[in-house]
């Protein structure tokens, strides 16, 4: 019997070749499911003017989870399907913290990403759209609530890993949404005594990211500096081919979403060429969120032994699963 209900969106470019992957390894690793097809991305914008309608929504609120490959397409304009599908997944869904971790020699740390908030929530707009005096504003929402309980889930996080955890933000510029963020962060630090905490400026992250990264545990940041130092932490800990993420609601009112960080790459799309790691390791996040623990961690120790495995999608994607399958 299928315990777990699991929208499948493949998505465009390399997602579902990479999708297909996780698949065939999930299975190898025993945990059966009942899988739900969708056809949503920038194709599908392309063919029919659909982008994410209201009752694919109502119908995701009764899934377990969500796997995504990748969406994008050329020629579509750019925020369709940004906005209107995956922000708009984050948001309705309360996805609100994307966890993305980075292992590889040297590295052993996890971003939590603030993902409902930020620059990303869309506030702002146009004023004299055009013209030589056009001005375009583009708002930072930063909420108490959001930012602290983003905070909080990196400090119970931190407590089963090393109990260090890193604020990355720009306090020293950002003074307004700096400062709410170093409030709350001070505020639930006190709260949990025997971790380590440190605040770094995101510049001086960067530099840290690529100098030394074992510094870093759990770091905790807003949604668009997450999302930039995240393919940095992709590209220092081999490549963001290997970088997964899970989209959580961790009060679990409804599905979680995993994808990996890269985009869908048209260019190399159908070609047997993308790396599929980030999007098996993807997998092995919802696994262990569904509680398949023991799944979970057999194929995350899969992605880690097959990391530098040169190959083909399917070529790596069989190589984890004959692995997962021992
Ligand atoms: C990511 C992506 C998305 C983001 C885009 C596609 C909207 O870059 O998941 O990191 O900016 O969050
Ligand atoms: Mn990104």
């Amino acid at each position: 019997m299928a315990q777990h209900k699991i929208g499948i969106v493949g998505g465009d470019g390399i997602g579902p070749d990479v999708i297909a992957e996780g698949l065939k390894v999930i299975d190898a690793a025993g945990v059966s499911f009942e899988r739900v097809d969708y056809d949503l991305g920038g194709q599908r914008y392309l063919r029919d003017g659909t982008v994410l309608p209201d009752e694919i929504l109502e119908e995701w609120r009764g899934l377990d989870a969500i796997y995504l490959g990748a969406v994008g397409a050329p020629g579509v304009p750019p925020g369709v399907i940004e906005r209107g599908l995956l922000l708009k997944m984050r948001f309705e869904l309360d996805l609100y913290v994307n966890i993305r971790p980075f292992t590889a020699p040297g590295h052993d740390f996890i971003v939590v990403r603030e993902n409902t908030e930020g620059t990303y929530a869309g506030e702002g707009g146009f004023l004299r759209k055009g013209t030589p005096h056009e001005i375009a504003t583009q708002g930072s929402v930063n909420t108490r609530m959001g930012a602290e309980r983003a905070i909080r889930f990196a400090f119970d996080l931190a407590g089963g890993r090393d109990k260090h955890v890193t604020l990355v933000h720009k306090t020293n510029v950002l003074t307004f949404s700096g400062d709410l963020w170093q409030r709350a962060f001070d505020d639930v630090a006190a709260e949990h005594e025997g971790f380590e905490t440190a605040y770094n400026h995101v510049d001086a992250a960067c530099i840290y990211f690529v100098e030394s990264p074992q510094r870093y545990d759990v770091i905790v940041t807003d949604n668009l500096f997450g999302d930039i130092l995240t393919d940095l932490g992709g590209a220092v800990s081999g490549g963001v081919g290997l970088a997964a993420s899970a989209n959580l609601n961790p009060a679990r009112t409804g599905p979680s979403m995993f994808e990996p960080v890269h985009g869908s790459a048209p260019d190399i799309a159908g070609q047997n060429k993308a790396n599929p790691i980030a999007a098996i390791h993807s997998g092995a996040m919802m696994l262990d969120f569904l509680g398949e623990t023991g799944a979970a961690a057999k194929i995350e120790a899969a992605c880690k032994a097959n990391a530098e495995m040169i190959g083909s999608t399917t070529e790596i994607g069989d190589a984890v699963a004959a692995a997962v399958a021992d």
